[in-house]
């Protein structure tokens, strides 16, 4: 058995506690978190970044997983791994994930996914419940993807890009890095990096710093 530390103490975390029940090769040992406030009072073992560092040094019995659902993510995981750290993926086992799909690691997969042919997934990404992500797709490093979005074939989505519930992309369209696609939107053709869209076809609707 590895111990794996969850990334995060939030409503995601909890959600992700779940899919550790009865499984095989890993135990949930407890939370990392980094913030000073922060509502984990229904999360037991719950431990603040400088002292995990202090307390369980990197060792091949211990991995994480992270669950902080947006790009701020990525500083926590670097630091971690730049300290040998590991992660590891976390799969509900409510999914159908195609034989030929390729993934990094860190990846955090949802109950009621279809991931279908020859699509490529990153490190440290996170694919919330009830996503379809069609043939050839391309998700870069830490991109979020939230409940119940479709993402036809050949899409290829950058770094950090979030998206948000219920949306949908349609065949072909490259997604920058850092974009930020709202709830309900349908994303017909290519988004720039650092904008968010929103709305039925996705339009502009601000810059993100
Ligand atoms: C995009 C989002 C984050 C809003 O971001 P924001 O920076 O606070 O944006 P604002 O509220 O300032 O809105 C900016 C504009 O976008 C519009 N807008 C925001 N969200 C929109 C949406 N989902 N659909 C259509 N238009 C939207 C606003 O009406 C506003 O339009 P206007 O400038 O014409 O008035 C939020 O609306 C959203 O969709 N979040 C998704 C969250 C989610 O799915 N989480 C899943 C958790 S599991």
């Amino acid at each position: 058995m590895i111990d794996v530390y969850v990334l995060g103490a939030g409503k995601h975390a909890t959600e992700v506690s779940e899919y550790f029940n009865n499984h095989q090769a890993y135990y949930l040992a407890g939370y990392v978190i980094n913030v000073d406030h922060h509502d984990h009072s229904l999360l037991k073992s719950v431990i603040q970044l400088h002292d995990f560092l202090k307390q369980y040094p990197a060792s091949p019995k211990l991995a994480l997983i992270g669950a902080i659902g947006n790009y701020q993510r990525k500083s926590i995981i670097e630091l971690l791994e730049k300290k040998g750290y590991g992660f590891i993926n976390i799969i509900h086992p409510h999914n159908y994930l195609s034989p030929t799909l390729k993934m990094g690691t860190g990846n955090c997969i949802a109950p009621g996914c279809v991931i279908n042919a020859n699509v490529n997934i990153g490190n440290h990404c996170i694919i919330n419940s009830n996503c379809n992500i069609s043939h050839d797709c391309i998700l870069e490093n830490y991109v979020t993807i939230s409940p119940g979005v479709t993402i036809a074939g050949n899409v290829s989505i950058k770094e950090g890009v979030f998206i948000g519930a219920g949306a949908t992309v349609i065949p072909g369209v490259t997604i920058g890095n850092n974009a930020y696609i709202a709830a309900g939107a349908c994303v017909t053709k290519d988004v720039l990096p650092h904008v968010m869209v929103a709305g039925v076809p996705a339009k502009v609707k601000k810059i993100i710093d």
